[in-house]
């Protein structure tokens, strides 16, 4: 695996896949990877004749009060899952090589960027949006890969997608989960084995929700009822948000007969920790 610093040194690498005739799969990432990420990485493989890596802390998606500074950095270990997996190229740029001093021009995907974890995190899917624009410039994949653990995330991605006629595919690969059922997250790190356990109760919640639509319940207002007795029941749990969504414009539904997006934000001990379930359409 190879690993570049430069946006230049990229472009030529990647330049040297295409003339092969190679097609490109991108999987973005902050580091601290883990197997949410290593199954984005086989899904790329599995699709694409080349994988390019990208490892970048971006500044931009973090508020002012967020943990940017102490968010888990893990380069060697990262480099070697990488590697182990058969990532051909990996992009680690430095802030100053993706932001020179005087940079000024930012993506907005007006409206989503401020819904759900764009609430309380405002200016973070604009670094988002920012970063993936200038990723898939900088590398033009033929396709792209995310994970449905953030949801809004990809909500906000495919638009810009759509929006700015990225000529390429988003895919988006399931949540992958600990054996106890927490979904897997970088943030996961921060988690004492109290909170560790506490952490359950989003899972759990999600779970009661599923249920009580597999027992025919439609109306959002009683499962989100449901959902937030179980978070409630659940002390060092505080719930950011718990709502019933349409997974494209992320905007409030009153029921799930059209199909949903479930989803849960919550701080656990020093941890804000998201999970969702997508729910097919029925009648
Ligand atoms: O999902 C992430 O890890 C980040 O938001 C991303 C897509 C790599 C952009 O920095």
């Amino acid at each position: 695996m190879r690993i570049l610093r430069t946006i230049a040194e990229t472009r030529a690498a990647v330049a040297e896949l295409r003339a092969r005739g190679c097609t490109v799969g991108l999987v973005a990432t902050m580091g601290a990877l883990h197997e949410g990420h290593l199954s984005l990485v086989r899904a790329a493989r599995s699709r694409c004749d080349a994988v390019i890596a990208t490892i970048f802390v971006n500044p931009l998606q973090f508020g002012p009060n967020e943990d940017f500074s102490k968010y888990p950095r893990t380069f060697e270990t990262d480099c070697a899952m990488l590697e182990r997996e058969g990532v051909d190229l990996l992009f680690a740029p430095e802030p100053a090589e993706m932001y020179p001093p005087g940079t000024s021009t930012v993506v907005e995907v007006q409206g989503l960027q401020d819904r759900l974890d764009g609430q309380s995190r405002p200016g973070h899917f604009r670094g988002v949006a920012t970063v993936v624009a200038k990723l898939f410039h900088i590398v033009g994949p033929n396709q792209a890969f995310f994970g449905q653990k953030d949801a809004a995330q990809v909500a906000n991605l495919r638009r810009m997608v759509r929006d700015l006629n990225f000529p390429l595919e988003l895919v988006v690969c399931p949540i992958v989960r600990e054996p106890d059922g927490l979904a897997m997250s970088s943030r996961n790190r921060y988690l004492s084995p109290e909170d560790r356990r506490h952490a359950l109760a989003l899972r759990r919640a999600l779970r009661a929700v599923e249920d009580r639509i597999a027992a025919g319940v439609r109306g959002a207002a009683p499962l989100i009822e449901a959902g937030l007795a179980v978070m409630a029941a659940e002390a060092g749990v505080r719930v950011e948000y718990f709502r019933i969504v349409d997974p494209d414009t992320l905007e409030d539904l009153p029921d799930v007969s059209r199909g949903a997006l479930i989803v849960v934000a919550a701080w656990v001990g020093p941890a804000r920790l998201i999970d969702n379930v997508l729910v097919e359409s029925r009648n």
